[in-house]
């Protein structure tokens, strides 16, 4: 049984969604990580977290394999969305920061997520309290260098619309391999696996493609602007990118992945690893 995840009382990035819009325009972000399950390699009869289940899709794609699959996400649009889209599975709504479940997973899986989170510790905390010994936690989120020419855009623009206070604000964290191994290792989680590679991504919508990125992941950076300001911004952005992000046709987000395997150690009779205490 689940206990209901206790929530953070600051409203964040995620919790103001457009989960029909995520689901219309970004289907990139599950296709392109159809490998990550397979990584995963969940089985028959296991229990799996899905952290950060957005609208459920990968969740089924594990749940299709046998294993009991629970979908957790801060966004209650974003919830209620899979549960529309899947409404045999348990999603329930959650800050990756803060949750706890009575029953550990064998596994948590998590894609492109954990780079909306901070502090990340807190996150690493509960998935390392979250899994068995011998669990295995598999992420995907952006890595160091993650769209470092998109969000170069975004800043240049801003400054040019005397939007520049608008740049302080920092969404999202993209940790380096050592970074990230180093805070898993920290709370018990031996890394196995970890790399950081690039995947160009292509966005949905032809030329609008990057008005529907900003519109679902760059909101924030232009929230207190006029709505023509905010148009200028993004038009400006494209100027910008046009040389090198515009490929035959369509846009490609200059994403870089990173991508870790971790087990939860099995701690030695006697002892125990404070932060992956159950
Ligand atoms: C990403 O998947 O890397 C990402 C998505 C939205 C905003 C920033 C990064």
């Amino acid at each position: 049984m689940t206990c209901p995840p206790e929530r953070q009382a600051s409203t964040t990035i995620a919790s103001t969604w457009d989960a029909a819009l995520y689901d219309r325009r970004h289907a990139f972000v599950w296709e392109m990580a159809s490998d990550l399950v397979v990584l995963l390699a969940p089985k028959h009869g296991e229990r799996v977290l899905d952290l950060g289940c957005g609208t459920g899709h990968l969740t089924k794609r594990i749940a299709e394999t046998g294993a009991t699959v629970v979908g957790l996400d801060q966004s209650e649009s974003m919830i209620a969305q899979a549960k529309q889209n899947y409404p045999d599975m348990t999603f329930v709504p959650g800050d990756a920061r803060d949750f706890r479940f009575d029953q550990p997973f064998d596994a948590v899986f998590s894609n492109a997520v954990l780079h909306w989170v901070t502090p990340p510790e807190k996150a690493v905390q509960c998935v390392a309290r979250a899994l068995k010994q011998g669990g295995r936690l598999v992420l995907e989120m952006g890595g160091k260098g993650n769209i470092r020419a998109l969000r170069a855009a975004i800043d240049a623009s801003l400054d040019e619309v005397g939007a520049s206070e608008n740049k302080a604000l920092k969404p999202w964290y993209n940790p380096s391999v050592a970074e990230y191994s180093g805070l898993l290792e920290s709370h018990g989680l031996l890394v196995t696996q970890a790399a950081l590679f690039s995947r160009p991504t292509p966005l949905e919508g032809g030329p609008a493609g990057i008005a529907n990125w900003m519109r679902m992941f760059g909101s924030m950076l232009l929230a207190n602007l006029p709505p023509a300001t905010q148009a200028e911004v993004i038009a400006r952005i494209e100027d910008r990118l046009r040389p090198s992000l515009w490929h035959e046709n369509r846009w490609v987000a200059d994403y870089v992945r990173l991508r870790v395997v971790a087990v939860k150690r099995s701690v030695p009779e006697g002892q125990t690893h404070p932060e992956s205490q159950r």
